[in-house]
């Protein structure tokens, strides 16, 4: 099976390139390096043991990307690439309907013109908001976005579910993940945020190496156990393990949309975060408590049920894995 991946240079999108490779499939990489390095593809190939086929190529772009289905004959796309800060979207929101929400309409004018079997769409939790009740199960509601990025992820959603109700020859699994961390184990691969990091993970890792001075943990009054947010932080190696399952199972399945949550179904504060990952590697942090972020909702982790019933999924590292995994990564850069 040959497989397009859009945002293979990325951070989820090299880890699935990794677990797709020792599952036998052949990804096609089309990566326009806007937010990764180029490095990656050569750490890629050094962790797979073979040659990467990679396009230099935004995939918002019809004809580049024509040419690609018309030479490659992909058997199914997997489509991680898209902006993802939250902040910048706010600032920026038409560079997000434009990247995120026209790349995804590119490509699905090119799976109605080749055979393409089986689309993986990355979603988020986003979608969801502030949840009225956690877990969260695929049929809770979808709430009003808090930022353009969120909103452009339930445009994508919704322009999937249209699509396919007009045009069901695919079989479309969209993926929603929940906080994403970690890096391989073998730390040749990891995230690699451009600037100063958004998310919790990369920021930890960076004032651990003294990249930044503190951690400021954004609000400690939250109706929580210890009034810090509660997120569920997934491996990014668990995370990248679903697609490949996605891609059977939509292969299994013909003509079928699916929506899965990919969380581990446990929910930890930001003070739970710091205090494992200072255990684990055996660090101390610095860090205070400051004010609340805008937009953050108190709690969010996933029911995933659903995705453990259908894929035969489940998660395989624990926080302080993926927080010492971060951390090792961390330090090869
Ligand atoms: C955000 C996005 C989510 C996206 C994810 C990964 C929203 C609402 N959330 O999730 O869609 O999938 O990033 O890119 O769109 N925190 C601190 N100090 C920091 C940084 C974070 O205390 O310096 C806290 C936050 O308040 C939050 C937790 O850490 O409670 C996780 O934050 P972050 O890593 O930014 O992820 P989310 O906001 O949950």
């Amino acid at each position: 099976m040959k497989v397009l991946v859009t945002g293979g240079a990325g951070f989820i999108g090299s880890h699935t390139v990794v677990d797709l490779i020792e599952n036998g499939i052949t990804p096609i990489i089309v990566d326009d390096f806007r937010n990764s390095e180029k490095f990656v593809l050569k750490q890629l190939e050094k962790l797979c043991g073979t040659k990467i086929v990679s396009y230099n190529i935004d995939c918002c772009n019809y004809e580049q990307m024509e040419a690609i289905f018309s030479s490659e004959k992909p058997d199914g796309v997997i489509h991680f690439a898209a902006d993802k800060s939250v902040n910048e979207s706010v600032e920026n929101p038409l560079k997000y309907y434009q990247n995120n929400i026209g790349s995804l309409v590119t490509l699905l004018r090119l799976i109605e013109k080749h055979p393409v079997k089986s689309f993986v769409f990355s979603s988020s939790c986003t979608v969801y908001g502030n949840p009225d009740s956690v877990p969260v199960t695929e049929l809770s509601p979808i709430k009003k976005a808090f930022s353009p990025y969120g909103f452009s992820k339930q445009v994508c959603e919704q322009c999937l579910v249209d699509f396919h109700n007009s045009n069901p020859k695919n079989s479309i699994i969209l993926l929603r993940y929940f906080n994403p961390i970690g890096a391989h184990p073998s730390s040749l691969i990891g995230e690699l945020p451009i600037g100063v990091p958004n998310n919790l993970i990369p920021f930890i890792t960076q004032t651990a190496a003294g990249v930044r001075e503190k951690v400021v943990v954004f609000g400690a009054s939250y109706n929580t156990n210890d009034g810090t947010c509660v997120r569920d932080y997934i491996h990014v190696c668990d995370l990248a393990k679903s697609h490949v399952l996605a891609l059977n199972y939509a292969l299994k399945n013909p003509n079928n949309i699916d929506t899965f949550n990919v969380g581990t179904g446990k929910g930890d504060s930001v003070l739970e975060v710091i205090k494992s990952f200072e255990k684990i590697n055996s660090l101390t942090l610095n860090y205070e408590i400051g004010p609340k972020r805008a937009g953050d909702a108190p709690v969010v982790y996933a029911d995933n049920s659903y995705i453990k019933k259908k894929l035969n999924w489940s998660p395989k590292y624990s926080l302080e894995d993926a927080l010492l995994h971060s951390w090792n990564w961390q330090q090869t850069l």
